[in-house]
């Protein structure tokens, strides 16, 4: 059995930055309630003819390069979206065909929010019995595409963005666990209604619908569990914690999960002040700033978790 490694990430947001004070001009709301109520200050757009697969090649060659590996050295891609460029081919095909490279598996997994971790944990088995040596696993999303821009109760949770990271069998300790969940009766409180019907392509009206506050003390309760669930799989406590990486959807339900789990504030990435809830996206960009800014050091050990329509939910923890 092999461990998985993190050996490299990458993350990208597209250029556009939509301010609150840009959404007080769009809807009836205000800079302070949006601050006040999720934490969000501001977030990326993706351009009209900026894609998924386009953020997703990005934060795939930041994390191949910070792995000094070549997209020919991958043996298997595993790309975590909601806002697909097609309903087929998978995302994470058209992804493969940008970085040069065929032969070997790759697909999409959809778990909105949760996806990254459904995505990493699918690699890290993969990778534990020998079926994989080194996995490229994406989260990326255009939500903003998800999005009726003018309703206030969801515009201005959401953002586009896309993070990567590459992992690599190793014998050094890695993934140390993963733990997934979901419960479909719960598939109403949070839902985008596109559909295929009667062989054509029906949107619905496509956007995002939300019961706020449900998801709310769903999110608290579930991730509250699975982060537990983490530590007594692996016999931890809190306090052996480096760091908490969680879901960026709302800063108090990241603040709610850090209070039960009593880690100061010091040891928790929080991202989503600037890039808003980007769904599948956020986990994996939320490592690679802290990564990238130094406080994730080699030996910290990390606890990803995350939480998102269907509902899914689930953890990794791991030695970065
Ligand atoms: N600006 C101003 N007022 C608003 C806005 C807004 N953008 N949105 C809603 N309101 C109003 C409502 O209309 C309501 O007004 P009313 O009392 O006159 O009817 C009032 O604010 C209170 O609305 P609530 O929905 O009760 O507000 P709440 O405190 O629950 O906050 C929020 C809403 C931020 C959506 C909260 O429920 C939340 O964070 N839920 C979690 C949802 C989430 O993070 N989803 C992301 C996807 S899931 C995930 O990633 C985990």
């Amino acid at each position: 059995m092999f461990f998985s490694k993190i050996v490299g990430t990458g993350g990208y947001l597209p250029e556009k930055i939509l301010t609150n004070f840009d959404l007080e001009k769009m809807v009836d709301t205000s800079d302070a309630w949006i601050v006040e109520r999720t934490g969000i200050r501001s977030r990326h757009i993706a351009a009209a003819n900026e894609t998924t697969s386009d953020l997703a090649e990005h934060a795939a060659r930041r994390a191949l390069d910070m792995a000094g590996l070549s997209p020919h050295d991958l043996d298997l891609i595993i790309l975590a979206t909601t806002t697909p460029d097609k309903l087929f081919p998978s995302t994470a095909c058209l992804l493969q065909e940008r970085l040069g490279v065929g032969g070997f598996p790759a697909f999409d997994v959809q778990a909105v929010c949760t996806g990254f971790l459904y995505a990493l944990a699918t690699a890290d088995k993969f990778i534990q019995t020998g079926g994989a040596k080194n996995v490229l696993v994406v989260g990326a999303e255009t939500f903003s595409r998800l999005v009726d821009w003018t309703d206030r109760n969801t515009c201005v949770l959401f953002g586009d963005g896309a993070g990567a990271v590459v992992l690599s069998a190793s014998d050094e300790a890695g993934i140390l666990s993963t733990h997934l969940h979901a419960d479909g009766r719960y598939h109403e409180a949070l839902a985008a209604n596109g559909h295929v019907k009667q062989g054509q392509l029906n949107q619905g009206d496509g956007f995002t619908f939300m019961r706020g506050q449900e998801v709310f003390k769903f999110a608290v309760k579930a991730l509250s569990q699975v982060v537990a669930e983490a530590l007594e799989a692996n016999q931890l406590t809190q306090n052996q914690i480096d760091w908490l990486v969680p879901h960026q959807a709302n800063k108090r339900i990241i603040d709610g999960i850090a209070k039960k789990l009593q880690l100061p504030s010091e040891r928790v990435v929080v991202t989503v002040d600037y890039h808003g809830n980007t769904s599948a996206a956020s986990v994996p960009l939320a490592l690679d700033v802290a990564v990238r800014d130094g406080r994730i050091q080699r030996g910290d050990t990390l606890l990803l978790e995350a939480m998102g329509g269907g509902f899914t939910w689930g953890s990794a923890l791991l030695v970065y």
